[in-house]
């Protein structure tokens, strides 16, 4: 009985100093794949995130408080990334959710965000359903309608190619997507699709697949996926002797691309968001910034896209003067000429950006700069 009344007491302290920490700063959610399959994804989103509010709190943070970013890891399983929206909601009483990279993840948070009407910013989901899912939902990149169109002019134009087959993930939300709006553009320009060919997340043998590919005599292959079954794809299809080039999305960008598919990556091409080789003084400062802050690493477009999603946020949280939820929204939704490092912001009606996509080649096992398509 002596003992119990310190213990009841020193919880209600933690609680209370727990709510005055949580009064001092904004808390602001974000949901990324810090382990499992897709780590690289979320490790980069978050690098580029957690900068983000790291230079922001420098300077003073957004209406004289400092950012708190809460990640949450969804350890890259399906399911999870609802799970951890509701405790970010419920717990943690965010403000907003950053996140998802990979679309179907961000589709698991969207309609948990939009029930509890707390605006949701992904910060690199292409696929078009993720903000059709309500006004509270929101990205800063560009969506799969736009990049399928510019990967089938540059197969066509580019690489001459008429003839194609396609491999698509239809497990990934991203995938199927993808592959659709390709074939669309590619087929109303005048190309063939001879054969389409498919496979789930985590396969690791694509030989079935590639067989049937080589056998329909294409000039080339896409392939909508993220980068560990691309590069399994392109090896194993050149070790059926499958010459012709293989190009995807933006689910190719991964340095593993690189480590996993070896030598047989080179030749390769895929669209993505920006590029750490632009030589505008935004993105030359945040390289720099980047490297200082990880261990002299590069920035791909995630953690690009993951930098600029937390700058929007707080250029939004600012103009709303507050943090209340429906003000909060509409100044997300106002947002309009946001000079970022993956090009300027503006968001539609549909909540989504429109931004130019960069084209990369893979080259002696280096990512290389092609060209920028605009929308
Ligand atoms: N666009 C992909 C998706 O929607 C995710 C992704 C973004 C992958 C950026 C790589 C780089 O699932």
């Amino acid at each position: 009985m002596i003992l119990r009344v310190p213990l009841v007491l020193s919880a209600l302290l933690a609680f209370t100093s727990a709510g005055l920490r949580a009064a001092d700063t904004i808390k602001v959610g974000e949901i990324a794949s810090m382990t499992g399959k897709e780590a690289v994804f979320g490790q980069s989103s978050h690098k580029g995130t957690l900068l983000a509010v790291e230079q922001i709190n420098a300077k003073g943070g957004v209406l004289g408080r400092q950012i708190e970013l809460v990640t949450e890891d969804n350890q890259s399983k399906a399911g999870e990334s609802a799970t951890v929206a509701r405790k970010l909601l419920s717990r943690d009483k965010v403000v907003a959710l950053l996140g998802e990279v990979a679309s179907s993840r961000s589709l698991e948070m969207a309609p948990i965000a939009q029930r509890a009407r707390i605006p949701m910013i992904s910060p690199a989901s292409t696929n078009p359903k993720v903000t059709e899912v309500g006004d509270y939902v929101f990205r800063v990149c560009f969506i799969d309608p736009f990049q399928g169109t510019v990967m089938a002019k540059f197969a066509k134009e580019n690489l001459k190619i008429k003839r194609v087959a396609v491999l698509t993930s239809v497990s990934s939300a991203y995938s199927v997507g993808l592959a659709k709006y390709f074939r669309e553009r590619f087929v109303a320009d005048g190309g063939e699709i001879a054969i389409e060919q498919r496979y789930a997340e985590g396969d690791k043998d694509f030989k079935a697949q590639l067989t049937a590919i080589r056998a329909a005599g294409v000039e080339g292959v896409f392939v909508p996926g993220y980068y560990t079954e691309a590069a399994l794809i392109t090896r194993q299809a050149r070790e059926l002797g499958l010459e012709v080039p293989l190009f995807g999305g933006d689910g190719w960008e991964a340095p593993q691309l690189l480590e996993i598919g070896g030598p047989a990556v080179n030749g390769t091409y895929y669209s993505t968001h920006y590029s750490p080789e632009s030589d505008s003084p935004q993105v030359k400062d945040f390289v720099a910034a980047f490297r200082a802050r990880w261990n002299g690493e590069t920035p791909d477009a995630m953690a690009a896209l993951g930098y600029d999603s937390a700058l929007v946020l707080a250029d939004a949280l600012r103009r709303a003067g507050g943090t209340e939820p429906a003000k909060l929204r509409d100044a997300i939704a106002a947002t309009k000429d946001f000079s970022g490092v993956t090009g300027v912001t503006t968001l539609g009606a549909q909540r989504n950006a429109t931004k130019a996509a960069s084209i990369i080649t893979v080259k002696d096992g280096k990512f290389q700069f092609v060209q920028s398509v605009a929308p």
